[in-house]
């Protein structure tokens, strides 16, 4: 087995905590990026890891922890975003002056990517994008309102980012792929984790229901295809630019599959960000 140094935002918790332990037994490096102080250092103990904390709500934060990764890997071969989630009711807007689910799930992910672009580069890198089957039940990307300003609903915003990190996927693999770097997005399940837990989350009905939780995957199934993904090669296992579910490659939002949108979605994004 070829060892790789695997960075996993979201590492703390749930699908990224369980990815980072499997992937840290199998011999990886593994970069274990989290939020919460306590929770990141017991899984990066736990697999003997270097961590990392970063909050996505705060951009600088996100260029923070681009700058340290450089500083300390010269080689980064996967780059997991994983973080993300589903919010309140009630929309929140970030310091940055972005919608939240926006932010956490999609534009700080592509800032990453891009902060890390010349190193995964130069690194044939493959970087994987937690998704969600919510990218096919509520997304529907409108250029005119990316910012949920006009039309704010938690499911519609958490699909239309799921949906936005398929379509930054197909991208990456059409500007990059000729260079060696590979993508993927994948549904990890209906997984038991912390997600909508919170009161006042908009699955919390679901996911805080106790009787209900007992019939979904573990974290540790939620992780199966991460793992795969991480661990072997696009090309002779997996075919890049696709969106995978149980390790095979899935049907998608129809928004995904136009090529010309998900060109004008990343140009936008670049803008957004000034970058690019
Ligand atoms: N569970 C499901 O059924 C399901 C289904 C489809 C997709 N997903 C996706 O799977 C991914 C992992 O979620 P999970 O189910 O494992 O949930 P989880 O147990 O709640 O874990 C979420 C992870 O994301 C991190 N995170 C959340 N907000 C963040 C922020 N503002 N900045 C930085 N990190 C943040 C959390 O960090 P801290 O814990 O350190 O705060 C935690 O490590 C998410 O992208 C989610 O959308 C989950």
């Amino acid at each position: 087995m070829q060892r790789r140094t695997i960075v996993i935002t979201g590492a703390s918790d749930g699908i990224g905590a369980a990815a980072a332990r499997a992937l840290g037994r199998m011999g990886h490096e593994v970069v274990v990026v989290g939020r919460n102080r306590e929770k990141t250092a017991a899984v990066a103990r736990d697999i003997r890891a270097d961590h990392y904390l970063v909050d996505f709500s705060d951009l600088d934060e996100v260029r923070g922890l681009a700058a340290l990764l450089l500083q300390k890997y010269p080689r980064i071969d996967v780059l997991a975003n994983n973080a993300g989630g589903i919010f309140t009711p009630v929309r929140q807007q970030t310091a940055d002056g972005f919608e939240m689910t926006f932010q956490v799930n999609y534009l700080a992910p592509f800032l990453l990517t891009h902060l890390l672009l010349e190193r995964l580069i130069a690194s044939q890198a493959t970087v994987i994008n937690t998704s969600s089957v919510a990218n096919r039940l509520y997304g529907k990307v409108d250029f005119s309102d990316l910012n949920a300003e006009r039309n704010y609903d938690p499911n519609r915003a958490y699909g239309n980012a799921k949906l936005e990190q398929i379509m930054f996927t197909r991208e990456l693999q059409r500007r990059f792929g000729a260079q060696g770097l590979a993508a993927a997005a994948f549904h990890p399940g209906i997984v038991s984790t912390g997600f909508s837990r919170a009161p006042g989350a908009s699955m919390e009905g679901i996911y805080g229901n106790r009787f209900l939780s007992r019939f979904l995957a573990t974290p540790k199934k939620g992780a199966d295809t991460l793992i795969w993904l991480a661990a072997e090669d696009s090309g002779s296992t997996w075919p890049s630019g696709e969106f995978f579910t149980r390790r095979k490659v899935a049907q998608t939002n129809p928004q995904a599959n136009d090529a010309p949108l998900s060109r004008d979605l990343w140009n936008l994004t670049e803008k957004l960000l000034q970058i690019g």
